[in-house]
């Protein structure tokens, strides 16, 4: 991959690091809306943050270890139960609408945005007694970027649940709730994701990123706090086309699956990476040899970062993880191969002009890189970076300051 190019003549003179909008002016903004479009006063509203995974990416559906965070950016459902069956669903992004009888809700019947949230009604549909009617208002208000990798899908799906739970009071906690947004997604929508961004959006914790055991969803709060060290994660969205990322993504897991059959293993997960040459010795094929190579050592690369911040803090232990990080990044680049030129470039950019480490986050072929930086420094960084992209020709690329967020809940 090319260098960085210097910070000098082509940076843009005003990139601007963008924040989100306040929860609770928003969460007033989406009560506003349905008022506007329904007529009548909601229940109430409930959100969901979008996410950016720290460490520990393409482990998921091979029962690894993720360590994502929640990000201010929040999707906002302000919702009302009806006494009837129709499910009517609206958006102040979208001019598409959903108006159907809930009791009908099959995966073929809905498409577009609102089968993110159609899913989730229809996997909670189960639990919900046949008795009760199931129709419902919705007005979604999403403010996590679209398209940027930062899991705006999985912020709608876990919105959805919290409005869905409260309106019909089935009982579910979290992690039920996180199975019903999975479910939506695979099942409904037709996106056979792993279920980190699920996780991340209901059981993230203000301040702390959120260690992921994908064998059972079980979860840990790790203090995460880079403001009051003065650090700061910079998101920057590359605005690279996601081409054929659907297709590729599928191959990825096929490729861990295939590794993890030739070893005789149920997943990855269950690698020894003590053993990690002989195992690879025994894949014949060389790229599927390379995809297991990245799982087994992006697991042990998560479980690094864990033990760094378990014997200090992120400011104390920044050099290692940061080190991790990079590491991160290379093994997706070389071995997992998802990686883009903008997300290389961005990556590239961000290490020269001093970020302590920065790697592709989500699922790649586009989307968002994080730089973990000093926070006095990421203005600084984010012009390398735009100054870098200018460079090469690519378009202006986004940014934007993290804090790590609260989970989904409601707000009014
Ligand atoms: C996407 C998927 C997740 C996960 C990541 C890669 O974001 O939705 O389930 O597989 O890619 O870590």
């Amino acid at each position: 991959m090319s260098s960085a190019p210097s910070a000098a003549s082509t940076a843009p003179s005003t990139v601007e690091l963008s924040a989100a909008p306040d929860r609770a002016t928003a969460a007033e903004r989406a009560e506003q809306l349905f008022v506007e479009s329904f007529g009548y006063a909601p229940d109430g509203v409930w959100s969901a943050p979008g996410r950016v995974n720290i460490i520990g990416e393409h482990v998921d559906y091979q029962d690894g270890l993720c360590l994502p965070m929640a990000i201010s950016h929040r999707c906002f459902a302000a919702a009302a139960r009806t006494p009837t069956d129709r499910l009517r669903v609206r958006s102040a992004q979208s001019g598409t609408t959903l108006d159907i009888d809930a009791r009908e809700l099959t995966p073929e019947t809905v498409s577009g945005w609102p089968a993110y949230v159609a899913g989730v009604l229809w996997a909670l549909g189960p639990r919900i007694s046949g008795a009760s009617t199931r129709g419902m208002d919705i007005m979604i208000d999403g403010q996590v970027p679209l398209g940027a990798g930062l899991s705006s899908s999985a912020a709608l799906e876990c919105a959805a649940a919290e409005a869905i739970e409260a309106l019909l009071t089935l009982g579910t906690g979290p992690l039920d709730r996180v199975r019903a947004a999975i479910t939506a997604e695979t099942d409904f929508a037709g996106a056979s994701t792993g279920g980190l961004d699920q996780s991340a959006s209901v059981l993230a914790r203000e301040g702390h990123a959120l260690l992921l055991d994908c064998r059972d969803f079980s979860t840990r709060a790790v203090p995460w706090d880079l403001a009051s060290q003065g650090l700061a994660l910079l998101i920057t969205d590359t605005r690279a086309e996601h081409s054929h990322v659907d297709g590729e993504y599928t191959a990825r897991r096929a490729d861990s699956e295939r590794a993890a059959r030739t070893l005789g293993l149920a997943t990855l997960r269950d690698a020894d990476p003590d053993r990690l040459e002989s195992l690879l010795a025994r894949i014949d094929d060389e790229v599927v040899r390379r995809r297991a190579h990245h799982v087994i050592t992006e697991i042990g690369r998560v479980e690094e970062v864990d033990a760094l911040l378990a014997a200090g803090s992120v400011r104390s232990q920044v050099a290692e993880i940061g080190a991790l990080l990079n590491a991160s990044h290379d093994s997706l680049r070389e071995d997992y191969e998802v990686t883009v030129p903008q997300l290389d470039v961005a990556v590239d950019a961000a290490r020269a002009a001093g970020a302590h480490g920065a790697r592709m986050t989500g699922g790649g072929f586009g989307g968002s890189t994080i730089a973990l930086v000093e926070a006095e420094q990421a203005q600084r960084v984010a012009e390398a970076i735009a100054a870098a992209f200018a460079e090469h020709g690519f378009d202006a690329p986004e940014f934007f300051l993290a804090l790590p967020s609260e989970g989904a809940g409601q707000d009014r």
